[in-house]
């Protein structure tokens, strides 16, 4: 399973590079303006700075919503690094732009998925990655996790390569969900990834194993 963390911020973008489990980096709209980014200068040189600090799979969202503007913006934000995906919005322009792109070899990945028949036309269309929104689900009393089974099954049935991109992850049980699941990647807060590493058991054993081995050396130094 991959590992993308869902932020444009570059400390922590850097702190889970540096774990050495990060896969890539989702951004939107809404978290770079989180970041106080703005103005198309800024913008470019944060998805840059972003590229710097990853190995691959930098997920830069475009404004536009009109198919020959989605793909202006796609080709300029692609052309900036070989990493970069272009995330495009779920619309019926932004199909036909995954098609264009997927002609291009521009690799592509799909937002705002709320239904399994979203994920269906833009694996035809030839989308590197969907993403299914499984917080946003839940928040209005839907199953998220239903969706990800639901598109998994699809997907095998066709053997489609489109990758599902389990997003709006808000915690651990859910990363693991996901992965029981067969989700292709994640993409969540530093929050949820680092919560994956807590366990009260691994804490207390460490405590022993450590206060222990401090008894141990004491009395060898006392004989
Ligand atoms: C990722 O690509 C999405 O933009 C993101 O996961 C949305 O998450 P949210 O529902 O927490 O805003």
């Amino acid at each position: 399973m991959k590992f993308f963390i869902d932020t444009a911020n570059l400390d922590q973008i850097k702190e889970a590079q540096d774990l050495g489990i990060l896969d890539g980096v989702t951004t939107n709209p809404s978290l770079m303006a989180k970041e106080g980014i703005s103005g198309e200068d800024k913008v470019i040189a944060h998805y840059k700075a972003i590229c710097d600090i990853v190995d691959d799979n930098v997920s830069a969202e475009v404004i536009a919503v009109t198919y020959d503007e989605i793909i202006k913006e796609g080709e300029a934000l692609a052309a900036l690094d070989a990493k970069i995906v272009v995330k495009v919005p779920m619309i019926k322009d932004g199909i036909k732009a995954i098609k264009y792109f997927s002609s291009k070899g521009i690799k592509t990945n799909c937002t705002l998925i709320f239904s399994a028949g979203q994920a269906l036309l833009a694996a035809k269309a030839g989308a590197t990655y969907v993403s299914p929104f499984l917080g946003r689900l839940d928040d209005i009393g839907s199953e998220g996790l239903t969706l990800v089974e639901d598109i998994r099954t699809i997907f095998d049935n066709y053997g489609y390569p489109t990758q599902i991109l389990a997003a709006s992850i808000r915690g651990p049980l859910h990363i693991i969900a996901c992965a029981k699941l067969g989700a292709d990647v994640m993409t969540g807060p530093l929050t949820a990834i680092l919560g994956l590493l807590k366990h009260p058991l691994t804490d207390s054993g460490l405590a022993t194993f450590l206060a222990d081995h401090k008894k141990a050396a004491a009395s060898i130094t006392q004989q």
